[in-house]
């Protein structure tokens, strides 16, 4: 088989929790385009729609499912709906996740923490656990965990809302050691590290605050934010073939901000 070849998806079903924009709806286009056919999670039924209309385009079925995953325990049957209603997964992404408020740790309420802790790390546990059981006994399967460079490699400066970082970084501990665990079952599972994209969490805060964007794009040494797409071929080659050999990694993605 030729390299180019181990990038397809034909046959392969592919879960993106938050797939309906941003980063999540970018990976799951490639892995449409790649051959795949798409389960695509989010709260909001319109915007999935949306989604779910442009990547039929590429010709594979699109699934949505409407669920909010700030709870964990939605996460179960999120899980459990998908095994019973559409059938076994190949490719998980956990993609979904935020900082969402600007609190500083002192003033944080614990039970606010915890649900960003849902949001952040445990829905991605819960999926892993769900999807995951199924690919260890098909000996195939792909995680990929959406963590970011805030928490396993720097903490962002001007903002605060620290459940982000520590709940990026346990993702990033998770994935290195379930990787371990499953490595020689043929899952892999491996974390995306991306520095800024252009999507709207970012695009409110720069609303908010157009000196945070000034800030942000001067520690850039590529001098700018990342574009949604830019992350689809990362994501595509650690849904496929091409990276069979490639598990507990952290790939950042950054235009090079944490080389300064
Ligand atoms: N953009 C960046 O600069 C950046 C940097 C580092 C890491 N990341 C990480 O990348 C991931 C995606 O970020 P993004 O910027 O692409 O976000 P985004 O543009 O806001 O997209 C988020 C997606 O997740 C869905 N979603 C949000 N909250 C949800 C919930 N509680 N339950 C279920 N679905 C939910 C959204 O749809 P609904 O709103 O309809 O639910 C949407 O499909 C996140 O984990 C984020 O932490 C992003």
């Amino acid at each position: 088989m030729g390299t180019l070849d181990r990038f397809r998806l034909d046959g392969r079903r592919a879960v993106v929790t938050g797939g309906s924009r941003g980063l999540g709806k970018a990976m799951a286009g490639a892995f449409a385009e790649a051959g795949a056919d798409l389960v695509l999670v989010g709260r909001d039924a319109e915007s999935l729609e949306q989604a779910q209309s442009e990547l039929l385009a590429h010709g594979h079925a699109v699934e949505t499912i409407v669920a909010d995953l700030h709870d964990a325990s939605t996460a179960e049957s999120l899980g459990t709906e998908i095994l019973a209603r559409i059938g076994p997964v190949d490719i998980l992404v956990n993609n979904v996740g935020g900082r969402r408020e600007n609190i500083p740790l002192t003033e944080m309420p614990l039970d606010k923490w915890l649900g960003f802790l849902d949001l952040n790390l445990n829905s991605a546990v819960v999926c892993t656990r769900l999807l995951g059981a199924g690919m260890l006994e098909r000996g195939w399967g792909r995680v990929i965990n959406i963590a970011s460079i805030a928490g396993p490699i720097v903490s962002m400066r001007g903002i605060e809302g620290r459940h982000y970082e520590t709940a990026k970084a346990a993702l990033v501990g998770f994935t290195r050691a379930i990787a371990a665990d499953w490595a020689a079952r043929g899952v892999t599972i491996n974390a995306i590290a991306p520095g800024g994209f252009l999507t709207e969490p970012n695009r409110k805060w720069f609303r908010e605050r157009p000196s945070f964007q000034t800030d942000f794009e001067r520690d850039i040494p590529m001098g700018r934010l990342g574009e949604p797409d830019e992350i689809a071929g990362l994501a595509l080659l650690l849904a496929s073939d091409a990276s069979r050999y490639m598990t507990g990694t952290v790939s950042v993605i950054d235009g090079g901000y944490t080389l300064w």
